[in-house]
C-alpha cells in the first residue's frame, strides 16, 4: 500500500502547520500568487490533499482537486464545495492510473510538494495532456539543505512517507519540463527549520516577450 494512504490528515495538517515548518502557510501564499497573476478559469491541483490554498478558487470555473487519498479528497469537497462553483475530485494513484482530466483543458496546474513521490515520466505526461498552450505549470519543490526529510514535530505516522521522498534536482526538473514547457522562472522560500521551498514556473509552449530568466529568494518570516 502507498504510505500516504496511511497518513491521518489531521496528523498531515498538523506536522506541515508546526511553527517549526510553517509549510502550509507557505504553500497558500504561492497559490494566491499564482492565481492573482493567471486569473485562471481551470485548475488541476496534483497531490491537492485536505485542499490547502482552494479558498483561492472561488472565482474559477472548475477546479479539479487529484490525489491518491480518499480521505484527504473528502475532506477537502467537505471544506470547499461549498464556496466553490465546481470542485472535481479525482481519487488516483498517479504512477498506475490515468487522470481523468479533458485534454488541454487547464489554464493552471498546481504541483506542490507532490513530484518527490511519484513516478516523474507519468506525471509530467499528465501535465502535457491537459495543459493548455500558455497554460502555467507552478511546480514546488522541498530543499532539505541536510536537515533530513521530515522535521521532527513529534508527528510519527508521516515517518513512512519520507522513506519513499526522493528529492528532485533543479537539473532534473528541467530536463523534465524540456523543451515544450518552458521555465519562466523560480523563487526560493527559507523556512524557519532550515529547508527551503523551491517555487518553479512553467509556461506550456509560448514565448514571451521576456528573455531573461529570474531567481528570487525570499526569507519565509518566522511567526
Ligand atoms: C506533501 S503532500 C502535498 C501537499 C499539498 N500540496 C499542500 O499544499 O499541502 C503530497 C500529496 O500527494 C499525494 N500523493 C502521493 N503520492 C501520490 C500518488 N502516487 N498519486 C496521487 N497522489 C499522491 C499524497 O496523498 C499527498 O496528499
Amino acid at each position: 500500500m502507498n504510505p500516504w494512504n496511511t497518513v491521518p490528515s489531521a496528523d498531515y495538517e498538523r506536522h506541515m502547520s508546526h511553527e517549526t515548518v510553517g509549510q502550509l502557510a507557505a504553500l497558500n501564499e504561492i497559490t494566491l500568487e499564482k492565481v492573482e497573476q493567471r486569473y485562471p478559469q481551470t485548475v488541476a491541483v496534483y497531490g491537492a490533499c485536505t485542499g490547502n490554498g482552494f479558498a483561492h478558487f472561488v472565482d474559477t470555473q472548475t477546479v479539479y482537486a487529484v490525489d491518491i487519498n480518499p480521505a484527504y479528497l473528502a475532506t477537502c469537497y467537505d471544506r470547499y464545495d461549498p464556496i466553490l462553483n465546481n470542485l472535481v475530485l479525482i481519487q488516483a494513484d498517479i504512477n498506475h492510473d490515468d487522470v481523468l482530466i479533458p485534454p488541454d483543458s487547464i489554464d493552471l496546474i498546481i504541483c506542490h510538494l507532490f513530484l518527490e513521490y511519484v513516478d516523474l515520466d507519468r506525471a509530467f505526461a499528465s501535465f502535457r495532456q491537459i495543459l493548455r498552450r500558455g497554460g502555467l505549470l507552478n511546480v514546488v519543490l522541498q530543499r532539505s539543505n541536510d536537515t533530513g526529510w521530515v522535521s521532527n514535530t513529534g508527528v510519527t505516522t508521516l515517518r513512512p512517507v519520507a522513506a519513499i521522498a526522493n528529492e528532485v534536482t533543479d537539473e532534473t526538473l528541467r530536463q523534465q519540463a524540456s523543451p515544450d514547457l518552458r521555465f519562466e522562472g523560480s523563487q526560493t522560500y527559507r523556512m524557519p527549520n532550515g529547508k527551503s521551498l523551491v517555487s518553479y514556473d512553467f509556461i506550456n509552449g509560448e514565448v514571451t516577450q521576456s528573455t531573461s530568466e529570474e531567481s528570487t529568494d525570499f526569507e519565509w518570516p518566522e511567526w
